[in-house]
C-alpha cells in the first residue's frame, strides 16, 4: 500500500471524540495514510485563528482529500458555517449519503438500501439574505443551469457505475417553478439524452416524504436540491438506526472531504458516549475513493467493514442503538474483529 496524505479536521463537540476512535480502527486495520491535521470551527477559533484557517484551505488544497468532524454553526446570528464555506470553496457540489439498513440493528424498518445525492453548492444555502426594510428579511434560492445539469450528470453517471436501477428526484415545482423547475428539468434532459435505461420519477417532496415514511424500500437514489438533501438526509437516518450511523462524501472535480451527516451534538459532547459508527463509515468511503489509486485502501475498507457489521451483530453498540458501549469501547470491538 503507497502511503497517501489526507487532511484531517477533527472539528468540534463530540468530533474529536468519534475522530480519535476512527483513528484506533485505522491505525488497527494497518491503513498507509499520513494524517495532516488541520483545525476548522470553534476548535480553530479557540486557537485565535480564523473558523476557517488559510492553511486548512491550503491543506485540502494541496492534498484533495479531507476527513472531516463536524463543525458547530451557531444559531440566528454568528459566523455562517464551515462546512458551507468548504463546500463553496471547493466546488463540493455532490453530496453522497447512504443509508442501509445494518444487520443487527433493529428499526422499524427492514430492507432500506437508498443513497441520497444532494446538490450542495445552491439552493436557499447560497446564503444570500438580506433585510429589505425593518421588519421585512428575504433569503435567495438560487438555482443555475450549470449547476443543475452538473448534479444531474454527476447522478446518472454514479447510478450507472453502482448499477443502480432508478433515480427518484424530490422537487417542489408547482410552487417554485423557476428555481426547482429549472432542477427538474436539468435532470429530466441528462435522463432523456443521455441514462433513458435508468429508471426516473420524479415525486413533489411532500408527497415524497409520506412515501418515505410509508416504506422507504421503494426508493433507490434520490435526487434532491440542496435543502430538501439536507433535510431529507436526517429523515432517513432514523429509518436505519438514527445520525450515528448515516456517513457521507463531498465530491468536487479535485477535491473530496468525507464526513458524517451529524453535526457536533453538544448535548452528548465529552462524554465519551457518542457513535463513531458515522464517521468510520466516511472514512471507509474515503478509503474505497482512494483504492482508485491504489486497490489496498480498496481492500482495507472491506475488512473494516466487515468488522464493524460483525460488531453490530454481536450486540456491541452505543447507547444510540440501544448498547450500552461507550465511544472509545465500541472502537475497541471493531478492532477485535478487524
Ligand atoms: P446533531 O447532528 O449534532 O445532533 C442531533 C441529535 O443526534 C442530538 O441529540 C445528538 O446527540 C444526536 N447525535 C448526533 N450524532 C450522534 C452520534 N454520532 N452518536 C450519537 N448521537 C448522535 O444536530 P444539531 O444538534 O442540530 O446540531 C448541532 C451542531 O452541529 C450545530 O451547530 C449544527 O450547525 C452543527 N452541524 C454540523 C454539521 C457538519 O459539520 N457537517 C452537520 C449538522 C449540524
Amino acid at each position: 500500500m503507497m502511503v497517501r496524505k489526507a487532511v484531517l479536521i477533527p472539528g468540534d463537540g463530540i468530533g474529536p471524540e468519534v475522530t480519535d476512535a476512527v483513528l484506533s480502527v485505522l491505525d488497527a486495520a494497518a491503513v498507509e495514510i499520513e494524517w495532516v491535521r488541520r483545525d476548522a470551527g470553534i476548535a480553530a477559533l479557540a486557537t485565535g485563528n480564523d473558523v476557517l484557517p488559510e492553511d486548512t484551505i491550503e491543506a485540502i488544497e494541496h492534498y484533495q482529500v479531507a476527513l472531516k468532524g463536524p463543525c458547530t454553526t451557531p444559531v440566528g446570528d454568528g459566523f455562517s458555517s464551515v462546512n458551507v464555506q468548504l463546500r463553496k470553496r471547493f466546488n463540493l457540489y455532490a453530496a453522497v449519503r447512504p443509508v442501509r439498513s445494518l444487520a443487527g440493528v433493529k428499526t422499524r424498518y427492514e430492507n432500506v438500501d437508498l443513497i441520497i445525492i444532494r446538490e450542495n453548492t445552491e439552493g436557499l444555502y447560497s446564503g444570500v439574505e438580506n433585510e429589505v426594510v425593518p421588519g421585512v428579511v428575504m433569503s435567495m434560492k438560487v438555482a443555475t443551469e450549470n449547476g443543475c445539469l452538473r448534479i444531474a450528470h454527476w447522478a446518472f453517471r454514479f447510478a450507472t457505475q453502482r448499477q443502480r436501477r432508478r433515480i427518484t428526484v424530490f422537487h417542489k415545482a408547482n410552487i417554485m417553478k423557476m428555481t426547482d423547475g429549472l432542477f427538474l428539468r436539468s435532470s429530466e434532459q441528462v435522463h432523456r439524452k443521455e441514462y433513458p435505461n435508468i429508471d426516473y420519477e420524479t415525486v413533489i417532496i411532500d408527497a415524497g416524504c409520506m412515501r418515505l415514511v410509508q416504506d422507504p424500500s421503494q426508493f433507490d437514489i434520490l435526487l434532491l436540491e440542496n435543502l430538501y438533501g439536507d433535510v431529507v438526509s436526517d429523515l432517513c437516518a432514523g429509518f436505519v438506526g438514527g445520525l450515528g450511523v448515516i456517513p457521507g462524501a463531498n465530491y468536487g472535480e479535485n477535491e473530496a472531504i468525507f464526513e458524517a451527516v451529524h453535526g457536533s451534538a453538544p448535548d452528548i459532547a465529552g462524554k465519551n458516549v457518542a457513535n463513531p459508527l458515522a464517521l468510520l463509515m466516511s472514512a471507509v468511503m474515503m478509503l474505497n475513493y482512494l483504492a482508485n489509486d491504489d486497490p489496498a485502501y480498496g481492500s482495507a475498507a472491506e475488512r473494516i467493514r466487515r468488522a464493524y457489521d460483525q460488531a453490530l451483530l454481536d450486540g456491541q453498540k452505543t447507547r444510540d442503538l440501544g448498547g450500552t458501549l461507550n465511544t472509545d469501547e465500541f472502537a475497541r470491538a471493531v478492532i477485535d474483529r478487524l
